[in-house]
């Protein structure tokens, strides 16, 4: 089954810029950028990724990101992301990436956007994968910032196909962004939200109804919800589910109490994801093999995955059908 994993095209809808970055290209920009860490090694740095729950996890992302500062760091962090793209055969990529995490520190959106779009242009030329760029605000940070930060997202709408919502779920609800969102979606931008990872499946009900998402980011608790696990069926709702971040994260204690193929079998459009593959230990192939591993599963079923992302990614309907 390994093989035919490995060699099933698949797309990635949920995957984080800043949390591809390995240690080891961590220490390459720190000593580059003369930046102190706190760690004598990437293998060292790579033991300290345990972690209790969401929280706990953006607290060190946040400060991997710090590393980044020139054009050319998002190039090298975005080129390596699509090297591995290459060798698990993931022929399409939508890209969040996090512009206020940057921006707060004094490095300017047009430094992160040019360099993450140049290595894309480069991975679409050199490897043939095609890919967009998302956008997401973070949403323990306030409203007007999001607003502000949407002024830049809109001075490049030639790169940037969507918005999205990340970071803390707890205490941060839709509902404080429905605003931003729908001057976003007048604006032309598609838009996705992060909701029901530990948050409440109100926060799915209510990023559906309030932010008009086309796609849900993560959703796995749904279940708590039976009306909303219909109304995800029969609108095919896409969720963009990331196995093996549920379980670092502690959303699941196991990945074979996950409930991503359960929801399969009902009919609900999950997908695979990454997330933030250098901290989470995997990248598409691992997840796909991960959840295979614990849930065994049909050829058939594996492969609805993929099918299941090409019709939730935004590319255009004739490359849609291409890719089918
Ligand atoms: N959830 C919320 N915010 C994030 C995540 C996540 O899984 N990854 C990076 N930012
Ligand atoms: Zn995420």
């Amino acid at each position: 089954m390994y093989e035919f994993i490995q060699d099933l095209p698949k797309v990635e809808l949920h995957l984080h810029i800043e949390g591809s970055l390995e240690p080891e290209l961590l220490f390459e920009l720190a000593k580059r950028n003369q930046i102190d860490l706190p760690f004598e090694s990437p293998e060292l740095l790579r033991k300290a990724y345990d972690f209790q729950d969401l929280q706990s996890f953006l607290d060190i992302y946040y400060q991997g990101a710090n590393a980044l500062r020139t054009d050319q760091d998002f190039y090298d962090l975005t080129w390596a992301y699509l090297q591995r793209c290459k060798a698990d055969n993931v022929i399409h990529t939508e890209i969040f990436f996090d512009p206020q995490t940057h921006t707060e520190r004094g490095v300017s959106f047009d430094t992160v956007i040019n360099g993450i779009y140049r290595a894309m242009q480069d991975g679409e030329r050199e490897f043939g994968i095609t890919s967009q760029i998302i956008a997401c605000f973070l949403r323990h940070l306030t409203e007007d910032s999001a607003f502000e930060t949407f002024t830049s997202i809109n001075t490049h709408k030639d790169k940037i196909i969507g918005v999205g919502l990340d970071s803390s779920e707890r205490d941060h609800p839709p509902e404080k962004f429905a605003r931003v969102f729908q001057h976003a979606k007048q604006a032309g931008f598609l838009t996705v939200a992060h909701a029901g990872e530990e948050g409440s499946a109100q926060n799915i009900v209510d990023a559906i109804d309030m932010l008009s998402v086309s796609r849900v980011d993560h959703g796995v608790r749904c279940v708590e919800d039976q009306a909303l696990v219909k109304s995800l069926i029969n609108s095919q709702m896409p969720l963009t589910v990331c196995p093996l971040s549920n379980i670092k994260l502690r959303v699941f204690d196991e990945m074979h109490q996950h409930n991503i193929v359960e929801l399969l079998r009902q009919g609900v459009a999950v997908t695979i994801n990454s997330d933030d593959p250098a901290y989470f230990g995997g990248y598409m192939t691992d997840n796909f093999v991960a959840v295979s591993e614990a849930h065994p599963m049909t050829k058939q079923e594996l492969a609805q995955f993929t099918l299941n992302a090409i019709n939730a990614s935004f590319i255009n309907e004739t490359l849609k059908a291409n890719y089918r």
